[in-house]
């Protein structure tokens, strides 16, 4: 299978936590063996940290974005140094580009590319792209919600759902830099467009992603 596989950037570098990375490029590696693998890497906690503190000294949300790019091509350099010689060594800033370097049959790993939207967006066109049987979005929650299971407790989780209640569902969530949602709407909307079957995963344990490709996932499951 061709499988593009989003990391937050909050479960991949929590406090730098060597083994956690480590676990992730094992986790990695062992699907690279049977798998096409491309991995887009987010920003996590530090790209909140320079978001807020560039917007407080004026910046503005374009401004902040960039910034957010930025932090995800370092996080994306933590990823391909923890898998060596098993990934592509640079980290494309184009879908052509990671086209091209996935020629080489090594892992591609790439962070952000444009202002105004996410990671997850980028995850969802390289799959459209590259016309992958398989998105797998490893985040910070573990599934999708009704609502944000953080403020409100009767938000349920959907085990299934179209990619049309999905948009419904991320359209009301707004789109600052650094805002949390559990995929961002342009991914909701490519996703739609191109029907690839995705699923959402807890992401802190990277064991959840060889779950997810072998069809036993606990998280949500959008076709
Ligand atoms: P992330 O993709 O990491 O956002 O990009 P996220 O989903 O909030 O973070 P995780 O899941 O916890 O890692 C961080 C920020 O970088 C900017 C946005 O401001 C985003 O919120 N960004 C990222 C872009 O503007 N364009 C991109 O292509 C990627």
């Amino acid at each position: 299978m061709k499988i593009v596989i989003s990391i937050g950037g909050s479960v991949l570098i929590s406090n730098q936590d060597l083994k956690k990375i480590r676990s992730f490029a094992d986790t990695i590696k062992k699907l690279a063996k049977d798998h096409t693998v491309y991995v887009i890497v987010g920003g996590g906690w530090i790209a909140r940290e320079y978001i807020s503190t560039a917007r407080s000294l004026g910046a503005n949300e374009a401004e902040c974005d960039c910034l957010g790019i930025d932090i995800t091509r370092i996080n994306t350099r933590l990823l391909i140094t923890a898998l060596g010689e098993k990934a592509y060594p640079l980290a494309p800033t184009s879908y052509q580009d990671a086209r091209k370097a996935a020629l080489s049959k090594k892992i591609v790993v790439m962070g952000g590319l444009i202002p105004g939207q996410t990671t997850d967006a980028v995850s969802a066109v390289l799959a459209e792209y590259e016309g992958a049987d398989l998105l797998i979005n490893a985040t910070s929650v573990d599934g999708v919600y009704t609502a944000d299971p953080g403020h409100n407790k009767d938000a349920k989780k959907f085990t299934t759902m179209t990619a049309s209640q999905l948009v419904d569902i991320v359209t009301k969530i707004d789109i600052s830099a650094g805002s949390n949602s559990p995929i961002d709407l342009l991914a909701a909307k490519i996703i739609q467009r191109c029907g690839i079957r995705t699923i959402v995963i807890d992401g802190h344990d990277p064991n959840n992603i060889i779950e997810a490709v072998e069809g036993r996932n606990n998280g949500t499951l959008i076709e």
